[in-house]
């Protein structure tokens, strides 16, 4: 039995890198999850890539953690498959890196509101509001 069996972990951008690695391993330790990815595609591939692991293949659901209400759809979803919420992990991300002294503004903005704001304000916000306490 895996530590986190029954456990439900919420995780954004599922479809490769890190987020695949990580929807796997807690997969392989028994939970549940309900990941998400703006490349469903690749959303999609990752739970075929626990099902072959022998794991417990979660949901896929479609996310842009850049569109409010695509986060609120996600969240929501979760809460009324799985019945709540015990991991947030908020992974998905993307940069826009290049010399600073040749960066253009746009990219620079792009690049903080990626890392910071998609992970700390929008799957935050309707995640403290909509799911019920875990327990
Ligand atoms: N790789 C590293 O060395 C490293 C180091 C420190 C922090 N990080 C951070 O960890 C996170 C994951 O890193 P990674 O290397 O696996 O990145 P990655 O670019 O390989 O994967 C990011 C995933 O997020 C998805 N994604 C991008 N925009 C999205 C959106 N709007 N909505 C939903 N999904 C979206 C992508 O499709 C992709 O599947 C990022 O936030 C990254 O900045 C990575």
């Amino acid at each position: 039995m895996g530590v986190l069996e029954g456990k439900v972990v919420l995780l954004s951008g599922t479809g490769r890198g890190i987020g695949r690695v990580a929807a796997r391993r807690f997969a392989a330790e028994g939970a549940i999850v309900a990941g998400g990815d703006i490349d469903a595609a690749a959303a999609a591939e990752t739970l075929r890539l626990i099902q072959a692991d022998g794991s417990v293949p979660g949901t896929a659901g479609p996310l842009d953690v850049t569109d409010e209400d695509s986060v609120r759809a996600w969240v929501e979803g979760c809460v009324a498959r799985f019945g709540r919420v015990d991991v947030l992990y908020n992974n998905a991300g993307a940069v826009r890196f290049a010399d600073i002294a040749g960066q253009p503004f746009a990219d620079w903005r792009f690049t903080l509101a990626a890392e910071l704001d998609w992970c700390s304000w929008s799957p935050g916000r309707p995640g403290r509001s909509s799911p019920p306490p875990a327990g």
